[in-house]
């Protein structure tokens, strides 16, 4: 296998590179900034002539602009890079005939609290740019190249660059008052166990959209309280506050949390959230990340 990847640097695209290297296979990498490779995923032609030139077997398109509020302040960048950037991902895996793996965003959902987690067919209706961005890519890549994996995530997180696990760590630590939401529900993802799914999946042909998250959902408060129970800080109080209390340019929906069902047929599964963070957790505190 010859991997190209979009996004090489973000969470998720260095999870992927280190499993990648561990399996032997070859890797690519489409990195803005890059001293070799500059194309950016909104100029096609050259992101076509890079894979022509590098002749990846799969494209695992990873880049985005994810922050979320920098796209409700402009929605038309969230669109040039979230859903034309996707386009010319599907250009390029269709012109090469290479599949492709997307990765998406449980923010193309927005439910209510109380709503069951959604499933992979449940209809999409994005509450913000970010999310809109990303279902346009979801669309351009189904309507241009059928050999594709969908994949739907949620609440990445990883080691080193910035992530809700390190800003609630280093908050506590610097003793700044701590307010996190109570009307915001997913799932924490670690971007090592969504890589491994990943490169598990794309083993199989089974294409199509898969809601890859580790399993059951949280609010953010919760999130942020098990970060510092576990982390031995059981005694800091965090603020319980609402989504209208913490003015933000993007509306987040107040519940998507995501049901894997399609990779669970294949055998395809993550363990409960708190597994997975409290594992990761541990790793951060003796410096292993
Ligand atoms: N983070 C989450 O909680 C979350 C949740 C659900 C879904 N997702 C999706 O999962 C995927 C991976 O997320 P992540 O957390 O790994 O993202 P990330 O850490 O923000 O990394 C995104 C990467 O995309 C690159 N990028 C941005 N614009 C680009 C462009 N125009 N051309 C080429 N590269 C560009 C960035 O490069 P620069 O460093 O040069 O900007 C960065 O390396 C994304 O598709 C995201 O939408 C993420």
């Amino acid at each position: 296998m010859r991997a190209m990847i979009t996004g090489a640097k973000g969470r998720l695209g260095r999870a992927l590179i280190a499993q990648l290297a561990e399996r032997g296979a070859e890797v690519c990498c489409l990195e803005r900034k890059a001293a070799r490779h500059h194309p950016d995923v909104c100029q096609r032609q050259a992101f076509l002539d890079l894979a022509r030139q590098e002749r990846p077997t799969i494209l695992l398109h990873c880049a985005a602009w994810t922050d979320v509020d920098g796209c409700a302040r402009q929605p038309e960048r969230a669109m040039r890079v979230n859903a034309n950037g996707t386009r010319n991902a599907a250009i390029v895996a269709a012109t090469l005939q290479i599949p492709i793996v997307y990765v998406s965003s449980n923010e193309v959902f927005s439910g209510q609290l109380g709503d069951a987690p959604f499933q992979e067919d449940d209809r999409p209706q994005p509450l913000n740019p970010y999310g809109r961005s990303k279902w346009l890519g979801e669309e351009a890549l189904r309507e241009i190249w059928p050999l594709h994996f969908i994949v739907r995530t949620s609440w990445l997180y990883a080691h080193g660059g910035r992530n809700f696990t390190q800003s609630m760590l280093q908050a506590a630590r610097a003793g700044r008052p701590l307010r996190v939401v109570t009307d915001e529900v997913a799932t924490p993802t670690a971007t090592t166990e969504l890589a491994t799914a990943i490169l598990a999946l794309i083993q199989t042909e089974a294409y199509g959209i898969y809601h890859l998250v580790n399993e059951g959902s949280c609010t953010r408060f919760e999130f942020a309280r098990f970060i510092l129970d576990q982390c031995g800080w059981a005694e800091i109080e965090i603020e319980p506050i609402l989504r209208a209390d913490w003015p933000r340019a993007s509306t987040p929906p107040a519940f998507s949390a995501l049901a894997n069902q399609a990779g669970k047929r294949l055998g395809i599964a993550l363990r409960p959230w708190q597994e997975a963070l409290a594992d990761f957790l541990a790793q951060e505190e003796r410096g292993l990340a």
